[in-house]
């Protein structure tokens, strides 16, 4: 495409600026002619980088997508339309999506009429957009995160013009509502309580790309999660940078604590939240915490450093002291509480004496689990230009120590769930081995157990057997076919079929001479398969036939034959309502 339009480049200065009050928009959705016609009979591909936030972004840009006409493709080489959804918070996120950028060169190639989008928080930092323009010419769109709601129009404007974009807006941030969105997931659910971040770390980039601490209206948000209750969700993460500050803005003594409080209300299964900073978690945010069994006990609650001197030039506004009373306040609360963090090494200066603090802090604290970073100098951010003396190797074996120290903290917990049980979400089938399902405990932890994938999106019980650092190996406490089939009967108020396949059990297990029929059976499929082994024809026929006998007497039992027969009959009854469901 031969020229370029640069409608507006960012501005860290004006990305700083929290003068200008936040604007309520409610946005209509309105099509292009052009974007239509372009849609039909084409497939969008997203490739998203970074937090929830730029998450739920990819499914409000899938939403505009989908109401334009477009269909979505999992497959890159498929896409006629592509969109990389960056991350800014350091440098080697970056480096991934100069790669992903690269990989679309064929796409153009082969297709002239492909469009390719590049988005997001790294967008929002100056000199990015223009040098990608430069290196990259089959780039078509360049936008950031204040105008995810413009897409449409950026599109249209991109096909009319037969020009390439950069639209780049630095501003405190608006609070869109109305926005289309297509769910990455059909029962866990991000919701959006406020925008941006007033925190200002002295590290950290997000201040700069996602604008001012913005809350969105209480009643937007529960309208929300209402819907995705109706919808038979099962759990909702409520997000911001630093949920504790939600509502502040509107000077009204709206807190954190009463939004959580109203959405628990709505009887949401599973009700988590993320980030919570540690400078401001209040006391009343603890009892809404504790009151509701559906708001999880799991608080992630970034630490960054256990040194005062390192938390004192990162901005952060607690001391180490403060941090672990906090936890210990949390603790005497609600002993079964998990506790994650997030932890920068290395950071301009750190000591060997900073740097065993944070060791020692988290030997003290011992987290379920940690996300573990080294520092990464942003450009514009007030660290970036602090002397650092400390070498790349120091910062490197530090991060391995604390590696090291965490995962003891982590083990712990692991180690201690052997042998309980814990209400497990199921999420389908393990991405390490599929004949397994995963999921996660109340608390966060990941267990492993097997079970029909049909479970997906269910809640079950599982007895966790093994623990390994990271996740649980485990199995259900209960028939996966029962489970399903309970629910199901709730669903649909039929629970007869249900109750004769309980009663069929319940039977099946009772009975002596069926257990003894089963032994036999066991034994003999033992014995014929030793005599497979051994190669003995002789043995192999005579082991074949007392086989075959007594399987045919076992199936032929009464109580098992009806136990096939309710076990079918709910199998059907499974099959009917899962084909009527949406
Ligand atoms: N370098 C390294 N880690 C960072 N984080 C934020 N900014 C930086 C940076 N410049 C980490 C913090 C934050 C998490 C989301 O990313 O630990 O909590
Ligand atoms: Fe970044 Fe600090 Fe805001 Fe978190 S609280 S987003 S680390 S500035």
């Amino acid at each position: 495409m031969a020229k370029k339009i640069y409608k507006s480049l960012p501005d860290m200065g004006k990305a700083r600026n929290r003068v200008d009050r936040p604007v309520l928009r409610r946005e209509d959705i309105i099509v292009p002619a052009s974007v239509s016609s372009y849609a039909e009979g084409r497939k969008f591909f997203i490739r998203t980088f970074g937090c929830q936030a730029n998450v739920r972004d990819e499914e409000i840009m899938a939403g505009y997508l989908e109401k334009a006409g477009f269909c979505r493709t999992n497959e890159a080489k498929e896409a006629d339309l592509a969109i990389i959804n960056t991350c800014a918070v350091r440098e080697n996120a970056e480096e991934k999506v100069y790669g992903e950028i690269g990989n679309f060169k064929a796409n153009h190639l082969r297709d002239k009429d492909f469009t390719l989008a590049v988005c997001g928080c790294m967008m929002q930092e100056e000199g990015v957009a223009e040098n990608l323009m430069t290196r990259y010419p089959f780039v078509n769109i360049i936008f950031g995160t204040h105008n995810i709601d413009k897409l449409l129009d950026l599109l249209a404007e991109h096909l009319e013009r037969k020009k390439d974009l950069v639209d780049i807006l630095s501003f405190p941030g608006d609070i869109v509502e109305n926005l289309p969105s297509t769910r990455l997931d059909s029962y866990k659910a991000f919701v959006n309580i406020m925008y941006g971040c007033d925190k200002f770390c002295t590290y950290c980039i997000v201040p700069y790309t996602r604008g001012r601490e913005r809350s969105r209206s209480k009643e937007d948000i529960l309208a929300e999660c209402r819907e995705l209750v109706e919808q038979g969700y099962q759990e909702i993460t409520l997000l911001g940078q630093n949920v504790n500050s939600y509502g502040k803005d509107f000077q009204d003594g709206t807190s954190f604590a009463s939004i959580l409080e109203e959405v628990a209300k709505l009887g949401i299964p599973r009700l988590r939240f993320m980030t919570s900073h540690p400078w401001d978690f209040s006391d009343e945010m603890l009892d809404v915490i504790a009151k509701y069994p559906n708001i999880m006990k799991c608080i992630h609650l970034p630490v960054q450093s256990g040194s005062d001197v390192v938390l004192r030039r990162m901005g952060r506004r607690y001391s180490r002291e403060e941090y672990l009373r906090l936890v210990a306040h949390i603790r005497e609360r609600m002993p079964e509480c998990a506790l994650t963090t997030d932890i920068i090494v290395g950071f301009p200066d750190e000591t060997e004496e900073d740097f065993r603090a944070t060791l020692s802090l988290c030997e003290e604290v011992k987290y379920d689990a940690a996300f573990t970073f080294i520092y990464s100098p942003r450009k514009g951010t007030p660290a970036a230009k602090m002397k650092d003396d400390v070498d790349d190797a120091t910062k490197h074996r530090r991060f391995d120590q604390l590696v090291k120290v965490i995962e003891k903290g982590v083990i712990g917990h692991a180690e201690k769930m052997v042998g309980k049980t814990f209400a497990v979400l199921v999420d389908g089938p393990s991405k390490k081995d599929p004949s397994l399902l995963s999921g996660y405990t109340e608390s966060g932890k990941l267990v492993h157990f097997r079970g029909p994938s049909q479970l997906k999106g269910h809640i079950v019980d599982v007895l966790v057997k093994e623990s390994h650092t990271f996740s649980m190996i485990g199995e259900l406490t209960e028939d996966p076919l029962l489970l399903l089939a309970k629910d199901f009967a709730k669903a649909f108020q039929n629970e007869e079929v249900v109750i004769r396949y309980n009663e069929a059990m319940k039977a099946f297990k009772k009975s002596e001479s069926v257990q003894r029929l089963r032994d036999e059976l066991e034994a003999s499929q033992r014995a014929l398969a030793l005599s497979v082994k051994e190669g003995k024809d002789e043995a192999y026929l005579g082991a074949k036939k007392t086989y075959l006998a007594l399987k045919e007497k076992y199936e032929n039992h009464p109580i098992v034959m009806n136990l096939h027969s309710a076990q079918e009959e709910l199998q059907r009854e499974l099959d009917l309502i899962q084909e009527k469901l949406p």
